[in-house]
């Protein structure tokens, strides 16, 4: 903790952000980090992401709400978020009882877009028109997409209207006549304005004694100026999610990347000190949408989970002893290279348990790609990076890595290819030495194998920033923070 301490000292505005498609694990980190700064701040998304923090053995799940609550660190969800009342309410009062200090101040900018039951019926609406094409694009149906649209055609409803009642009906009438033929063609019966504002009145009247509507970004101005405080940005999704460096259309609906913090919180640049990117070793996707260095069918994946809920821990049925055994049968084929790309997917979503937070949906794992991973870097500019999950390479004699992308017969740089055209690439796959022993909790890089320090100092190489953290198991406490002098590459302003 001390090195950790030590490092976050030099950034008292520090970013956490995803690098691959989501589920890096960066709510750990920010968990971590948080420690050491006054506020949390979410810049982007909204209840569709979904973090998970552990603190002295208690669960807390994170959809909307920044994660630093668990530690009773001030929350802020800033203007960039698509804000859910009934959400944000269930999260504070399922949370709150959990916490083992004082319940933290919870603030939230009057200018979020709010949800309403008519942006989640123009969501399924669009979803089943993509269908008719095949081209879904799988949402966790938050409703983001007509959140984030009807707000920038300066539609629909703000956090601020629940503090005019009137205003917010006559808003919710305009919401609804704009999107009467959409929910005309569904055949959809959707509540009345009416019943929507008191629906949300009565929300807002319980929300108010837990939470506050605020200017967020004057609250931010004067603790970072006046007071000194120190705040900590938390990254929703991740980069290939990001509406514009992602794989678009296949995105969420916000600038999840550190260009969308200043757009989030309307902070100038300037007032951020630093980054940390966050990858894990196999990075994993859900929903639609292309992901180049992927080992097999999502759908099929997906099929898979859910005929064997025996292998998944949060199931009725599961089963560790089956678990193990298919899993090590898995790993046999592998090294013995008698393994198909799918069954390799199988095994790394049973070995990470790789289900979704928020949906529930298997996450399709792929290869670690450099690539993409040189791509987020170059977008994000980040100080470090994280690599969660390195224990998922244990027992892999070699693990196959993406060093670069083809497309149209050429070698491309990710950011050369169209996001949308992403699923024509072909990968070029270097196969790296792994390591057999199993390094799950390990907490010094000394300790670790050979073959997977070597590993970790190769991925620096190839990214040119420093590892700073490697994740080595689900808990809290299966870090290895590094020192600058244990690293192969330096940071870059230090
Ligand atoms: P939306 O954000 O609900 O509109 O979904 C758009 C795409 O982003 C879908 O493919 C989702 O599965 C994906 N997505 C949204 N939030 C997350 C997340 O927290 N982790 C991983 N994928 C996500």
């Amino acid at each position: 903790m001390d090195q950790i301490q030590k490092w976050l000292q030099q950034y008292p505005r520090l970013a956490v952000v995803g690098g691959y498609w989501g589920d890096e694990g960066k709510g750990r980190v920010v968990d971590m980090a948080s420690e050491f700064y006054d506020c949390v701040v979410r810049y982007s998304g909204g209840a569709n992401a979904g973090h998970t923090v552990i603190v002295d053995g208690i669960r807390f799940a994170f959809h909307l709400l920044p994660s630093g609550f668990a530690r009773s660190k001030t929350c802020v969800i800033g203007p960039g978020v698509l804000f859910n009342l009934a959400s944000a309410l269930a999260e504070v009062e399922e949370n709150k009882p959990k916490l083992t200090g004082p319940v933290p101040d919870v603030l939230v900018d009057g200018r979020c877009p709010l949800w309403t039951p008519y942006h989640e019926l123009f969501e399924s609406y669009l979803e089943q028109l993509r269908s008719t094409t095949k081209q879904e694009i799988g949402t966790t149906g938050k409703a983001q997409g007509p959140l984030r649209a009807v707000h920038d055609l300066r539609e629909g409803v703000i956090v601020a209207h629940l503090l005019r009642p009137a205003v917010l009906l006559t808003e919710l009438e305009r919401l609804y006549t704009m999107l009467e033929p959409c929910f005309e063609q569904m055949n959809a019966i959707p509540p009345a304005p009416k019943a929507v504002q008191r629906e949300l009145m009565d929300l807002y009247n319980r929300f108010r004694l837990v939470a506050r509507i605020a200017d967020t970004r004057a609250f931010l101005l004067n603790a970072i100026l006046a007071d000194k405080r120190r705040v900590l940005f938390e990254g929703s999704q991740a980069t290939g999610l990001s509406v514009d460096a992602g794989t678009w259309p296949y995105t969420t609906s916000s600038s999840v990347t550190v260009g969308g913090i200043a757009s989030g919180t309307l902070l100038p640049p300037r007032a951020l000190s630093g980054s940390v990117l966050v990858f894990k070793l196999f990075p994993t996707r859900v929903g639609a949408g292309p992901m180049p260095s992927e080992f097999g069918d999502r759908d099929e994946l997906s099929g898979f989970a859910k005929d064997h809920p025996e292998f998944f821990c949060h199931t009725d049925t599961y089963n560790a002893v089956t678990r193990m055994q298919y899993q090590e049968q898995l790993l046999l084929a592998y090294n013995l290279k008698q393994i198909t790309k799918r069954d390799l997917g199988r095994y790394l979503l049973i070995r990470q348990q790789e289900i979704g937070v928020t949906t529930g949906r298997a996450r399709s794992p792929g290869m670690p790609d450099l690539a993409w991973a040189r791509y987020a870097i170059s977008v994000n500019d980040p100080m470090a990076c994280v690599l969660n999950c390195l224990d998922a390479g244990s027992g892999m004699d070699l693990i196959p890595v993406v060093t670069g992308y083809e497309h149209n017969g050429k070698q491309l740089l990710p950011a050369a290819v169209p996001t949308n055209d992403l699923s024509n690439v072909k990968v070029n796959v270097e196969y790296w030495p792994g390591w057999r022993e199993d390094i799950r909790g390990c907490t010094q890089w000394e300790d670790l194998p050979h073959g997977a320090r070597e590993f970790v100092k190769r991925f620096e190489k190839h990214t040119s920033r420093p590892v700073m953290v490697i994740g080595t198991g689900p808990s809290r406490t299966d870090v290895i923070v590094r020192n600058r002098s244990q690293c192969s590459v330096t940071t870059l302003f230090d």
